[in-house]
């Protein structure tokens, strides 16, 4: 976006009052002396030296500068240009500096503001007018974004040189009736949260310098399009995001699954395979788990240590990732296996076969389950990554919860 400097004033000198057509007519007669139609002519000549007489005070015309046309532009903050570049043309014939105009800067400065400039036409040309110019901030572009069931955060590039950003958001592409939020320097992300499901939202971002109580903004950044997930429940299944999800929270139907996902065995063996060469035995002690197993499993543990215990590393019938087939136990069920070598190359290298550590340490409150260093989730290579390098657990990631109805 080009940014047309403003006029200030405008108090250029009126054209002079000569009449220029009274000049030539007599140039031309000088021009003409010597012809056969002499006498003729020595008459017009007569005529027209009197009225030249008449005019000596009279200068050629001068040219105003409001019939010039002006072409500047504010500019973005370079660090090194101080005023910015003035083309004054009459008449499509380009003018030069010095010989028909000078430039006055009264406060130039490389750095962010809003200075003046005054241009004097000079030679043939007359009339001065003053120029108001900003060097405004450099422009801001978004960087990345992550949306979740209810919320969008996105992330910006930091700028050296500004006191805030602002950022607007809109449902409308043209970024009509949009929120205004405001950002200051030491911000680079923006996080809305209880957006409704599944909306659209576009966003632009702008830099802003404050200057005498005033903002200067930059240009606005491209406008930047994300959605927010959305959860889609088919035949009792609930999909985010492409993902089957399964906690406390979603559940799957009774009689849901049949056995191992295929993709997620074959990525197990692959990643099985290359363990061993590093001298690693992975094997998958517990893969697809029925409804009824489940129960079964489940029912063990509240005989174990009770309900309350048992919920902290069992998940109910219907609740089981086990169920989903996309989901393994390695090795063992115990922290015995914690400290394994073996453990710790899973940790290190399943989400390069697309699979997570789906309990982490620390994060019960979040999952619903206690640390499992053995029990991996299947996601396909480019969302384990993804989650992986985000730090998060599948509910972060995705923001949504992990608890039981009652
Ligand atoms: N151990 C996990 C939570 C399950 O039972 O699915
Ligand atoms: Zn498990």
């Amino acid at each position: 976006m080009k940014r047309i400097i403003s006029v200030l004033t405008a108090a250029a000198a009126l054209c002079c009052l000569c009449s220029c057509n009274t000049v030539k007519e007599a140039d031309s007669f000088v021009m003409n002396t010597g012809s056969s139609d002499n006498l003729d002519l020595q008459t017009k000549a007569v005529k027209h030296n009197v009225k030249a007489e008449k005019n000596e005070v009279s200068e050629k015309e001068k040219i105003s500068i409001f019939d010039c046309k002006i072409n500047a532009e504010s500019f973005m903050y370079d660090g090194v240009k101080e005023v910015p570049d003035v083309t004054i043309s009459y008449k499509n014939k380009k003018l030069t500096e010095k010989q028909d105009y000078i430039i006055s800067a009264e406060n130039s400065s490389a750095e962010i503001g809003n200075y003046k400039l005054t241009i004097s036409m000079t030679g043939d040309y007359e009339g001065t007018q003053k120029l108001e110019y900003s060097i405004y901030p450099q422009n801001t572009e978004f960087t990345s974004y992550s949306s979740k069931v209810n919320e969008i955060t996105v992330r910006w590039e930091e700028q050296k040189k500004a006191d805030g950003y602002e950022i607007e958001y809109s449902v409308n592409k043209d970024l009509s009736d949009a929120v205004s939020v405001e950002k200051g320097s030491n911000n680079t992300s923006l996080e809305l949260k209880d957006l409704p499901q599944n909306s659209i939202y576009y966003f632009r971002i702008r830099t802003f310098i404050k200057n005498n109580g005033k903002k200067i903004f930059s240009d606005w950044s491209e406008p930047f399009k994300t959605a927010v997930k959305k959860i889609e429940i088919k035949d009792g299944v609930t999909y985010i995001d492409g993902m089957i999800i399964v906690n406390k929270t979603y559940s799957l139907p009774r009689d849901f699954g049949s056995g191992e996902d295929p993709q997620a065995l074959e990525a197990f063996y692959q990643m099985q395979n290359d363990a061993a060469a590093d001298g690693l035995s992975l094997y998958i002690i517990s893969g697809f788990r029925s409804y009824n197993t489940q129960s079964f499993t489940y029912n063990y543990f509240c005989n174990d240590r009770g309900k309350e215990q048992a919920d902290r590393v069992s998940a109910r019938p219907g609740h089981s990732e086990h169920q989903t087939g996309l989901a393994f136990d390695i090795n063992s069920t115990s922290y015995a296996f914690t400290d394994t070598p073996e453990a710790k190359w899973l940790a290190e290298n399943c989400n390069r076969y697309g699979f997570i550590l789906r309990y982490p340490e620390g994060k019960e409150d979040i999952t619903g389950y206690a640390y499992e260093s053995w029990h991996i989730r299947f996601l396909g290579t480019e969302k384990a990554q993804e989650i992986a390098k985000s730090g998060l657990t599948v509910e972060e990631y995705l923001g949504i919860t992990s608890k039981y109805d009652e």
